[in-house]
């Protein structure tokens, strides 16, 4: 059977992906930009809801401007919190299931340990408290709601930490990254060909199926912003990587604090749904080698 899937959100990292990938998949996505449902007005993006029929909504539009958020706290919560909630909300217990992506940083990130999905939360910027309370309404309103919080997702498009560091490179000055914060970098390809495969199984499950609630998915393997640089510059440049220096988050001041180690422990979704997640340095290689492509065919 076809999932025929309402998508919120095209241009963004995951919700490129989603429109990428979908043609692997017994999927048919009707997606809607921020100019056909834009979340800072909850209302009309429920009205849109009632416009079709479908099996999944996937919510792949948030804000996601971490800095910027501690000066735009009302839209950040309406955006990530009070539109998610109502999309719920309007949802019929055997309407569509749905599917929303939230953050490492709903968590203060000074567990010493990786986070499993039962650890308790403490925000400590106000993008992270937003998804958090978005969860939490996703929760309240929908049995059939699954939330994957996901953590430092790339991609060869939009704006991420792979296409920073490859410019960086390229502008052949000293480089120092944070190496006192951790966590799990995130292919959108992967976090997006997951929920595509999971579609149907998501759509057919009932209420209080193990696939509902709180999931955590990254890809394997815990590493510092400074060890992902590293990754990526040999993937891109191999023997030629450039030499990048240790720095500290305290070397750059941000309006938003962010967690030292929100690592996620992924083993709860891997066994629920029954996937491995691979090594962020198969999918980092692949995003790379992407962008040397295209570069080399705009030369
Ligand atoms: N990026 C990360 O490192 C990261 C880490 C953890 C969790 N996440 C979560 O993962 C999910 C996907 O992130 P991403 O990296 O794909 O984000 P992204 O590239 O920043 O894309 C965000 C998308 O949301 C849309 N959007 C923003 N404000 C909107 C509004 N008012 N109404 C409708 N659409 C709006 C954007 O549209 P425009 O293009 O029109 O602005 C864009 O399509 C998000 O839920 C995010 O919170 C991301």
């Amino acid at each position: 059977m076809t999932v025929r899937i309402l998508q919120f959100g095209t241009s963004g990292q995951l919700a490129r992906e989603l429109l990428g990938q979908a043609k692997d998949f017994d999927v048919e996505i009707t997606a809607l930009s921020r100019a056909e449902a834009d979340f800072a007005d909850p209302q009309a993006v429920v009205r849109r809801l009632g416009q079709g029929e479908y099996d999944l909504v996937v919510l792949a539009a948030a804000y996601t401007a971490v800095d910027l958020a501690e000066s735009e706290r009302d839209l950040a919560f309406t955006v990530n919190a009070e539109t998610p909630g109502a999309i719920a909300k309007a949802l019929n217990a055997d309407g569509p299931a749905l599917v929303q992506v939230s953050t490492d940083y709903v968590f203060a990130g000074d567990k010493g340990a990786p986070y499993v999905e039962s650890d308790a939360t403490a925000p400590l910027n106000v993008y992270g408290a937003s998804k958090l309370e978005g969860e939490r309404r996703i929760l309240a309103a929908s049995p059939r709601a699954l939330i994957l919080r996901t953590s430092w997702v790339v991609s060869s498009h939009g704006k991420n930490f792979v296409k920073t560091m490859l410019r960086a490179a390229g502008e052949s000055r000293a480089l120092k990254v944070v190496d006192d914060q951790f966590g799990r970098p995130t292919a959108a390809r992967d976090l997006a060909r997951f929920i595509l495969s999971q579609a149907g199984r998501l759509a057919a499950a009932k209420a209080g199926d193990p696939v509902f609630g709180v999931h955590h998915f990254a890809n394997a393997g815990e590493v510092t912003w400074k060890g992902f640089a590293d990754g990526i510059f040999a993937a891109a440049l191999g023997d030629k990587a450039p030499a990048v220096a240790c720095g500290s988050a305290a070397d750059w001041p941000a309006p938003a604090k962010r967690p030292v180690r929100g690592t996620l422990d992924t083993s709860q979704l891997e066994r629920t749904f029954g996937v491995t997640l691979r090594p962020w340095r198969e999918p980092v290689a692949e995003i790379v080698a992407e962008l040397q492509s295209e570069a080399r065919s705009a030369a």
